[in-house]
């Protein structure tokens, strides 16, 4: 079947079979790498993009439901034009949020949908927006810290 969605901001249109996932098509057919499979399954977050502004697993959505909608995946986060990361990604760096940056894609895009609807997040609220988005390395709290200093950054 013919997809027409938008991906990072560009208009793509490709064929997709009906039982395709997004992130095989982001992955496999659109060559974006950044979300990552993890459990294959909707559990750990690691695939999770936004669609429309809302975060999704990847692994989970059929990339036909994607119809005419909007796709933001990691590699759409940063400024397009002069490569600036964004401050969560920033913040992610600076606070130690990451170890082996397997879980990083998804947690930016978990906290990016968050921080464009709250800027001024608690750590409860940071925590309930990352419920979904396992990582083994760093027990949180650094992760939580770094959405928390993004917060204040993106306020500046
Ligand atoms: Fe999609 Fe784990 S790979 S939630
Ligand atoms: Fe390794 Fe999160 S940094 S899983």
């Amino acid at each position: 079947k013919s997809l027409k969605f938008t991906v990072n901001g560009a208009e793509t249109v490709l064929e997709v079979s009906v039982n395709e996932t997004l992130a095989n098509v982001l992955r496999e057919r659109l060559d974006l790498t950044g979300a990552k499979i993890g459990c294959d399954m909707g559990e750990c977050g690691a695939c999770t993009v936004l669609i429309d502004g809302e975060p999704f697993a990847s692994c989970l959505t059929l990339a036909i439901d994607c119809e005419g909608k909007e796709v933001t995946t990691i590699e759409g986060v940063a400024d397009q034009k002069t490569g600036e990361l964004h401050p969560i990604q920033k913040a992610l760096i600076e606070h130690h949020g990451l170890q082996c940056g397997f879980c990083t894609p998804g947690v930016v895009m978990s906290s990016k949908a968050l921080l464009d609807k709250n800027q001024n997040p608690s750590r409860l609220e940071i925590r309930e927006a990352l419920n979904g988005n396992i990582c083994r390395c760093t027990g949180y709290v650094s992760i939580v810290d770094s959405v928390s200093a993004a917060a204040e950054m993106m306020k500046k």
